[in-house]
């Protein structure tokens, strides 16, 4: 149990407080979708464009794979990571799982702009974000073993509300 790992949805905060978390602890940290941008040589956008959502989904699972030694990480995670079972047990193995969550309409008004998330880059935003919001709920929730509301906090506190929730020191 020597890693944090963080899931949660896009625009939940994983990659500003997981390296703030890291800092923090005195971790290392990793994000799974820059490790594949720098595999593939290519944002994560031209990886699904070009090579597909089956194709990222499987190196997302790759990926975690090549984790499976590290220790004293802090570990952000892309979005769709708890899609698959293996990934999820995987995950649960590394380390405490962490679910940074927010309200629907936090999410919506942080990912308005975004251009980076191929998912969202639909006419409708809004309604995508809910759609796949639901269809994840029940993953995020299986694969968590702490969870933590992001909206409307500021990023010190939200660090904070992790440290103080983990069961051991883990300075
Ligand atoms: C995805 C989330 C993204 C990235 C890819 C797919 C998802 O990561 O992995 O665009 O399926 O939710 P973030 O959660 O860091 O935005």
């Amino acid at each position: 149990m020597s890693n944090i790992i963080l899931i949660g949805f896009m625009g939940t905060g994983k990659t500003e407080i997981g390296r703030r978390l890291s800092d923090f602890l005195d971790y290392s940290f990793i994000d799974t979708d820059s490790i594949m941008e720098n595999v593939e040589g290519m944002s994560i956008s031209a990886i699904f464009k070009e090579k597909g959502e089956p194709y990222f989904r499987n190196l997302e699972t790759e990926t975690i794979k090549t984790l499976s030694d590290y220790s004293k990480f802090v570990i952000s995670t892309g979005g769709g990571i708890v899609l698959k079972e293996e990934n999820i047990f995987m995950l649960k193995k590394l380390g405490y799982v962490i679910l940074l969550y927010a309200t629907p309409e936090v999410i919506v008004s942080r990912l308005r702009f975004a251009t980076d998330r191929p998912l969202l880059q639909v006419e409708d935003k809004e309604m995508k974000i809910k759609e796949i919001l639901a269809q994840r709920d029940s993953f995020y929730n299986k694969a968590a073993d702490f969870k933590i509301d992001t909206s409307n906090k500021t990023p010190e506190d939200i660090v904070k509300e992790i440290v103080n929730l983990l069961p051991i020191p883990m300075k």
